[in-house]
């Protein structure tokens, strides 16, 4: 066939500490997975227009997708949490003339860099065609740093159609169109975000530059331990060990991302709302005793099942499980209309 007919997508997560891709094929409205990957890669984000950074990471790229038998050049990948600004804001249902001023007003108040530097963008969160309030969620990233990803793209040999905020992704992998209230966190590397959902919309996303990697180094301090062992102690033990110094020095970095959504939980309960669920994903949300760590918050808290609206080879069944945390966002980016 001359035209490409292909319903395969691929969708990249390039984290501070891993990389990670998955395809997916679109079957009758099904989604199947075709193949996945992930390699360890200290990434750093490409903010400066850095050749060097740039072809690295093409590189490392490269050789996972043809390490992962990857088949399609379409890719969406995600922009990391940590260089872009989201804000969702309630505004009355406007003209599109007026929206787009009244976007530029409010990117001025929050974003801390010139206008000129970044890329906007915003979608409208339309509850209903009558609604008179809408909610229009903003993202603004530095221009630069889009530039890089497609170059960056372009020398992997892949033709990208979209970069998404990593929140998006995490929503379609993890809740789909569920509409009660719930909180998605995402525990990475370097940084956790926390994202709180409503009726299928993103309403708040916070991101803290806490990690799992935060809380190895903090173990390998405080024990004198290399990073290594460290690694494998967090692992092991995690926070239901019987070492009674390794979960205290855990706590310690684990803490602000509790109360961070403890506090989550209560700006949304003083409006009205109700959280139903607190959604773990990331691969630092595989530390044991995590889910109950939380427990005082009062509220379900469980890792997430990124794989719940994906069909996959049986023979597949024992080996998700072990990686499918990490895959959420890439997951999520391969869904993707
Ligand atoms: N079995 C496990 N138990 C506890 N922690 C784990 C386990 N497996 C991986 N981790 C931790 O998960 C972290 C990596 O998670 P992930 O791959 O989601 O991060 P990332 O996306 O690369 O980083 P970021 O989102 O911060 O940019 C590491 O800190 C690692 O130590
Ligand atoms: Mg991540």
């Amino acid at each position: 066939m001359f035209f490409s007919r292909s319903k395969s997508k691929l969708g990249v997560d390039i984290g501070t500490s891993t990389i990670k891709v998955v395809q997916l094929k679109r079957d009758n409205g099904k989604f199947l997975l075709e193949t996945y990957g992930m390699v360890n890669a200290a990434s750093q984000v490409m903010s400066k227009a850095d050749v060097d950074v740039i072809s690295q990471t093409a590189g490392v790229l490269k050789t996972l997708l043809e390490k992962a038998k990857v088949t399609t050049k379409k890719v969406i990948a995600s922009l990391p949490n940590n260089i872009v600004f989201v804000s969702v804001i309630d505004m009355p249902a406007l003209s599109d003339k007026e929206l787009k001023n009244a976007i530029e007003w409010e990117a001025r108040r929050y974003v801390p860099l010139p206008l000129e530097e970044v890329t906007l963008s915003w979608s409208v969160m339309r509850e209903s065609q009558t609604a008179e309030k809408i909610k229009v969620l903003i993202t603004a990233v530095p221009t630069t740093v889009i530039e890089n990803y497609l170059r960056m793209f372009k020398l992997a040999g892949l033709d990208p159609q979209a970069l998404e905020i990593e929140a998006l992704a995490l929503i379609r992998s993890l809740a789909g169109s569920r509409q009660d209230a719930f909180i998605i966190v995402d525990i990475g590397a370097r940084n956790t975000s926390l994202n709180l959902v409503d009726k299928g919309f993103l309403r708040i996303s916070r991101n803290l530059p806490v990690g799992g990697d935060t809380i190895t180094s903090g173990i390998a301090q405080s024990l004198k331990i290399s990073p290594g062992r460290a690694e494998q102690f967090k692992m092991d033990l995690g926070l239901s060990g019987d070492l009674q110094q390794i979960p205290q020095v855990m706590k310690a970095s684990l803490e602000s991302i509790k109360n961070e959504t403890g506090q989550l939980v209560k700006i949304y309960e003083a409006s009205g709302g109700t959280i139903s669920e607190i959604i773990f994903a990331g691969s630092g949300a595989y530390l044991p005793g995590l889910s109950v760590y939380f427990s005082d918050l009062g509220i379900k808290a469980s890792l997430g099942n990124p794989f719940k609206f994906i069909e996959y080879d049986e023979r597949l069944k024992t080996a998700l499980p072990k990686v499918s945390m990490g895959l959420s966002i890439a997951l999520g980016l391969a869904m993707r209309e």
